[in-house]
């Protein structure tokens, strides 16, 4: 039993493909992931089954991969679950401080499909609401948001793990479609713009999935309760640091966009309380939101 939970994914698919079958039948989405070198014990952990879902799943391998041995099937309905959060994933401050700007990403994402509809970029209305999403998705989307995670979070992770370097390639190839789509805006060409636009669209709308649902839950069950604090703190001072103006244009930008061919890129930039709270200091409330999460964690939420 122990052979094939430490081998990789992508080995124990090409010798046997049912494997495949048998892994998306577990919501664990190796065979579309873009390395799926993770040893099989490594995506159990960080898909984080119920442990009756998991002793089924190690039945189920052990029956594909061993057809001549006499398994017997455990009753898993007498294996004791676990009581899951609802309402998705429940995350750490520092943790949640990231998936609130991934809200604020998706926004975005969701408005692409609606901005390219009828798009004329030789028109300056068209060509300045392109222009505006590309620098949100530079200032915000990467160099705010993906550098809190590239220069802080993933050093809580094992940067060796493919669970974290898919992030990583994820990141670059999210930055050479932005490239592409600077460049088909300079030559005004409408089909390549919406091309990069799109695959930009589709790439982190998966990304986001992944780390909102594995990547940070996976992260938050590692960190210990100093951990948090201190992550917490290395994004309050990430913040801090990131050139304001810019950022209260992104945020502006991005609070005024309405859905639908109406959207009002042009509307004057209000920063309110709320669009400024992610970049505070930790105030009395999120040092007691900390203080409130160490209990629960040490209560076993
Ligand atoms: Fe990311
Ligand atoms: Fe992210």
């Amino acid at each position: 039993m122990e052979d094939f939970k430490n081998t990789p994914v992508k080995d124990l698919i090409s010798k046997n493909p049912k494997i495949s079958g048998i892994l998306n039948d577990f919501g664990i989405g190796c065979v579309s992931c873009a390395l799926g070198s993770c040893l099989f014990k490594d995506i159990v952990g960080i898909h984080d089954l119920q442990a009756d879902k998991e002793a089924e799943l190690l039945y189920s391998m052990e029956t594909i991969l061993h057809p001549d041995r006499k398994i017997e099937k455990p009753d898993f309905s007498k294996i004791p679950k676990r009581e899951k959060e609802a309402g998705g994933p429940k995350y750490s401050p520092p943790i949640k401080m990231l998936a609130d700007e991934h809200v604020k990403i998706k926004k975005l994402l969701a408005l692409i499909p609606g901005i390219l509809k009828d798009l004329d970029i030789k028109k300056d209305k068209d060509m300045k609401l392109i222009a505006q999403s590309l620098n949100f998705i530079t200032n915000y989307a990467d160099k705010f948001h993906h550098a809190k995670e590239e220069d802080i979070l993933f050093d809580y992770a094992d940067k060796n793990m493919p669970v974290t370097s898919v992030m990583l390639k994820d990141h670059a190839l999210g930055r050479s479609y932005v490239k592409g789509a600077r460049e088909a805006l300079k030559k005004k060409d409408n089909g390549k713009l919406m091309e990069n636009l799109l695959a930009y669209k589709d790439l982190l709308d998966g990304h986001i999935d992944k780390e909102d649902l594995v990547l940070y839950p996976w992260i938050d069950r590692q960190l210990s309760t100093a951990q948090v604090g201190e992550l917490y703190s290395k994004f309050a001072s990430a913040n801090k640091n990131a050139d304001q103006k810019i950022l209260n244009e992104c945020l502006g930008f991005i609070n005024g966009l309405k859905i639908g061919r109406g959207t009002q890129p042009h509307a004057p930039v209000h920063i309110n309380a709320q669009v400024g709270a992610p970049h505070e200091a930790p105030s009395g409330n999120v040092i007691k939101n900390i203080n409130q999460y160490r209990m629960e964690k040490n209560n076993g939420f």
